[in-house]
């Protein structure tokens, strides 16, 4: 019960707190503790309940059950006229519009508040079952689990106790970075391929270990263990700075905030940093979303950047004689004024002014993740029920969604196509497109009608939500486990029983990958494809699968769990590596085309991006682990608003400014800006977090039977 008081005390202590939207709506200072705890209860339970109901309604049928596999620059023309694959019987509805989720929370409101005075059994029963289960599944994350016998705990490196010790005095001694203890843990699963026999190791200590209330627990975790961040009067003044530095980036067109520029900064050549790009803008709208009115909060800017990009996504894309699907949205616009028509022009880019002429797959799938935003977070329907929204939701989505030649789920795209927009490997089927489309599939679920076409639409997102979410967690993930398992792959396999489904060759795997690889931890790929598999890190990709729940519970905690196991690669001295390793020598020249930004360690090749750390923070809290998004957050602090809130740093610990970074780029300062307002109040999650559907059928690992 004391763990209620501080979380009351902590949040009524925190401005947020009392006007922050959903969760923290209900976290007011005149609360009582019961009718603290009752609240917190009802905001989970009635998205179990709303579950539970679907569930009576519905059948799905898992897909493992299914019979057989059957398987710019600126423009000077500037118009606004331009302006084991599966097969699936039926598709079922498997989430909820936001809408009708919202009138059925405020349905349970009323039950709820009807028994204040009693504690709420649900909360009761689910909270003492998920504070012991959250035992095994929370605290096993963490190092010292119970749960794993003596014998099998080892240091990473097969330190005796002794040395162990010293490491871990070592480690904490070191700020910011973990102590190093990597456990193996015996967890049985199926193998589901029975008549194979291959050797394979057990899975990773995390993966296994069962998340049941996943986001509750996290939510509820990472709220109790949040404390006052030290040096916060420095932090404050670096709030109030990065709050001025944003106000000062926005955009305007018509007399109203449209956007925020990419950077403002004063001695720098401007490029195309002096547009507004959709991708840059994310974190900018949720610092405005999520802050509350009494602080100058403005979810007006929000939407008028959502209306602004569904306008310019309505204008004719042509990049020589080749016209663009109907759906692209552009990765960037800019508002001109027209001196001789003495009038503003919006001026886009969808790829034709950009380093490559390549069209940014993420800006229509961040369109989509913000809309929710939006939604969830002001609870204005009018906006996401607009036909024309509507229509522009589903132009993105048909896009994505036609059939073709594919025999994967996943979207197939050109390399440069998302923040990492120049040549770095990344063409195919990268982590970060996937995991955003499986996001915005799952946000479109939630805000598209049914009516005319819609329910034809809503049939193929079931489908490719169910299809894509098994590849991804199937074929991306790779752990200690798998690798061994990928290591020891044969060759050559032909038909629906090979192991090796894309003939990966094992000699492909790079060297660094076998140090790189914990005990403890693991993580999604960044491609899977015919015979190539990319085993770098991306940031991007891994947090937004725990955002979206494409990764499993279990997934999500490895991932953190690499994240602490490998501090030193993917955090260092300024968080955060946005891919890891960087590519070297005659890879870079290969690989890149010989990119004179992008050498080893620099800018999108292993550089850091500050700008990243909201998503890390939100993936934190979803994953109950706040103490690792606070190591990094204070790491941040550290430094980036004394060195001009650059836009990356280089070098393979991230210590030195990046030789081409811009000074000021709004993105660095709003990420900050989200991550603290994340941390200091987690009742913020909701509005860029997707709870796990349990519907959608979670492959089995593939396990020997001969171990
Ligand atoms: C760089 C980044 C891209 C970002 C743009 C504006 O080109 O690679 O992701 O959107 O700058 O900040």
């Amino acid at each position: 019960m004391s763990t209620w008081i501080s979380l009351r005390d902590l949040l009524v202590d925190t401005k947020e707190a009392e006007a922050a939207p959903t969760l923290s709506s209900t976290l007011s200072a005149e609360y009582s503790e019961k009718e603290l705890e009752a609240s917190l209860g009802k905001e989970v339970n009635s998205a179990d309940s709303l579950f539970d109901l679907q569930q009576k309604e519905e059948c799905t049928i898992p897909i493992e059950e299914r019979p057989s596999e059957t398987m710019e620059k600126e423009s000077d023309e500037a118009s606004e006229k331009f302006s084991d694959f599966m097969v699936f019987e039926k598709s079922k509805f498997t989430e909820k519009s936001l809408h009708s989720q919202d009138e059925n929370i405020s349905k349970e409101e009323e039950e709820v508040s009807e028994s204040l005075e009693k504690p709420s059994p649900s909360l009761e029963t689910e909270d003492v079952k998920s504070t012991d289960k959250g035992k095994t599944s929370l605290e096993s994350s963490h190092r010292e689990s119970p749960n794993i016998p003596k014998e099998i705990c080892l240091d990473s490196v097969g330190k005796g106790e002794s040395s162990k010790l010293e490491e871990e005095k070592e480690s904490t001694d070191k700020p910011g970075k973990p102590k190093k203890t990597a456990r193996v843990q015996s967890n049985e699963s199926v193998s589901d391929n029975a008549s194979v026999v291959q050797m394979s190791l057990k899975p990773c200590p995390s993966v296994g270990s069962s998340l049941e209330n996943f986001e509750l627990n996290s939510l509820l975790h990472a709220i109790r263990s949040v404390d006052s961040h030290p040096g916060s009067a420095e932090n404050g003044a670096m709030m109030e700075e990065a709050w001025e530095r944003l106000q000062k980036s926005y955009v305007y067109y018509k007399g109203k905030p449209v956007g925020t520029l990419a950077a403002m900064d004063p001695i720098a050549e401007a490029l195309n940093y002096n547009q507004v790009f959709i991708r840059d803008f994310v974190p900018s709208g949720l610092a405005c979303l999520m802050r509350p009115a009494t602080a100058g909060g403005e979810p007006e800017i929000v939407k008028n950047f959502l209306l602004k990009t569904l306008h310019l996504q309505g204008w004719e894309k042509r990049i020589d004689n080749f016209t663009l699907g109907e759906g692209v949205m552009p990765a960037s616009f800019k508002v001109l004024y027209d001196t001789h028509r003495q009038k503003e022009t919006l001026v886009a880019d969808f790829g034709g002014s950009a380093i490559g002429r390549v069209a940014p797959v993420d800006s229509g799938f961040w369109w989509i993740i913000l809309l929710r935003s939006y939604t969830k977070c002001t609870h204005d329907y009018t906006l996401s029920e607009m036909p024309e929204v509507q229509r522009g939701m589903k132009l993105i989505l048909n896009l994505c969604l036609s059939d073709g030649f594919d025999t994967f789920p996943t979207l197939l795209c050109a390399d440069g196509c998302s923040m990492i927009d120049r040549r770095m490997g990344i063409y195919g089927y990268p982590i970060e497109i996937q995991a955003l489309f499986y996001f915005a599939l799952r946000c479109s679920r939630q805000m598209l009608k049914p009516e005319r076409d819609g329910k034809e639409l809503i049939e193929r997102i079931d489908k490719r939500i169910a299809a894509l979410s098994f590849h991804i967690q199937k074929y991306y993930w790779l752990d200690f486990t798998q690798l061994n398992n990928i290591y020891r792959y044969k060759t050559e396999e032909y038909s629906h029983t090979a192991v090796n489904k894309f003939n990966v060759i094992p000699e492909s795997i790079p060297d660094w990958l076998f140090d790189f690889m914990p005990l403890r931890g693991g993580y999604l790929i960044g491609n899977v494809s015919p015979a190539r598999m990319d085993f770098r890190w991306f940031l991007v990709g891994n947090c937004i699968a725990i955002l979206s729940s494409l990764a499993t519970p279990a997934q999500a905690s490895a991932i953190m769990d690499l994240i602490e196991e490998r501090w030193e690669d993917l955090i260092g001295e300024m968080p955060l590596k946005i891919v890891y390793p960087a590519l070297e020598g005659h890879e870079w020249r290969i690989i890149t085309g010989f990119d004179p930004k992008n050498t080893r360690w620099s800018y999108h090749n292993g550089g850091s991006w500050p700008a990243l750390i909201w998503l890390l923070t939100a993936a934190c809290i979803k994953t109950g682990r706040p103490q690792i998004a606070k190591r990094a957050i204070e790491l941040v602090e550290h430094r980036l608003s004394k060195d001009g809130w650059p836009e990356y740093y280089d070098g393979k610990a991230g210590r030195y400014v990046g030789k081409q970074a811009r000074k000021y780029q709004t993105w660095s300062i709003s990420g900050y800006l989200v991550a603290k307002m994340m941390i200091e109040n987690p009742a913020n999650l909701p509005i860029i977090s997707l709870e796990e559907d349990k519907r959608i059928a979670k492959p089995k690992l593939t396990r020997s039977i001969s171990f």
